[in-house]
């Protein structure tokens, strides 16, 4: 098994050791409970550098207090073994404490990029991810990080933020993993119980349908948007934050499908959110 390692001090120890062999390093960057979706990550970063961190770390700074930080899954255990198998090196899981010591008070923000989508219903969660995210680069030093579509906002907002700070590593986003009835891989899913659970289905559905409708050359947003909706409200235990298309890089809203968007949407099934997108390069 691989080595679960909780310091700073110990993961600078371990890439500088690393380093000095001329050997590349990989980060993966999560929040544990790890799934076959994180599986992914970590093994296309395996395949592209000579060492792996996964990092393991629920960050509190990127809920709010109503959101579900107490309740998050754990499981370091099921983790390690998973990124052992993987092929990963190391896991850095540290406390709370070693990330935000006492009087911890400096933060990554953005201007840009974070208002729409899930920036409207959790406005300080972006933040949060930046001001994580730098702080791990910053600790590992990495040569490329891995993130999923899945998270596409996040994914744009982390390509950003490394082009304006000139953070020398390379982003690569990795596809959306699914399970076999087309719901999107996420720790949240375990949440849902078994009724929640089909009725979960109808995100992914609403996507292959969004999906479907612009191959077949919906180029109007609103129309697209209230075909998905529409199709949304058919599943009783659905409450939808939002479906929206925007345009993949800056994430701004946009009336008409051009070049390359984002469609996606949040979608409450019971009390679990749940998210799921699909990126289309219009003609
Ligand atoms: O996507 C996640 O799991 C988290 O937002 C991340 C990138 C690990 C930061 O906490």
């Amino acid at each position: 098994m691989i080595p679960v390692i909780k310091t700073v001090r110990e993961v600078r120890e371990h890439v500088r050791a690393w380093r000095n062999e001329g050997l590349s390093v990989g980060l993966v960057p999560t929040m544990g409970f790890l799934h076959e979706g994180h599986r992914s990550l970590i093994e296309r970063a395996v395949a592209e550098n000579d060492r792996v961190v996964v990092s393991v770390f629920v960050n509190p700074i990127q809920f709010a207090p109503n959101e579900d930080l107490e309740s998050y899954p754990r499981d370091i255990e099921a983790d390690r073994a998973l990124c052992t198998d993987a092929g990963a090196a190391m896991i850095f899981n540290p406390e709370p404490a070693e990330m935000y010591p006492q009087g911890f008070c400096t933060a990554v923000d953005m201007n840009g990029l974070k208002f729409e989508l899930c920036g409207k219903s959790r406005p300080i969660h972006f933040s949060g991810v930046c001001t994580v995210v730098t702080k791990l680069f910053n600790i590992v030093g990495p040569d490329r990080a891995y993130f999923g579509q899945k998270d596409a906002q996040q994914l744009a907002i982390i390509r950003r933020m490394v082009r304006d700070l000139n953070m020398p590593l390379e982003v690569v986003g990795c596809p959306i993993v699914r399970e076999e009835d087309g719901l999107a891989k996420s720790s949240r899913n375990t949440y849902l119980n078994e009724q929640e659970r089909a009725a979960a289905l109808i995100l992914s559905k609403t996507i292959f349908l969004g999906q479907k409708l612009v191959d077949e050359g919906e180029r109007d947003a609103k129309k697209l948007i209230a075909a998905m909706e529409a199709n949304i409200a058919t599943e009783p235990l659905a409450r939808i934050d939002y479906v929206d298309v925007v345009d993949a890089e800056n994430i701004e809203r946009i009336d008409r499908l051009e070049g390359e968007v984002l469609v996606a949407m949040a979608v409450h099934i019971g009390k679990t959110r749940l998210i799921d997108n699909f990126i289309a390069s219009v003609e």
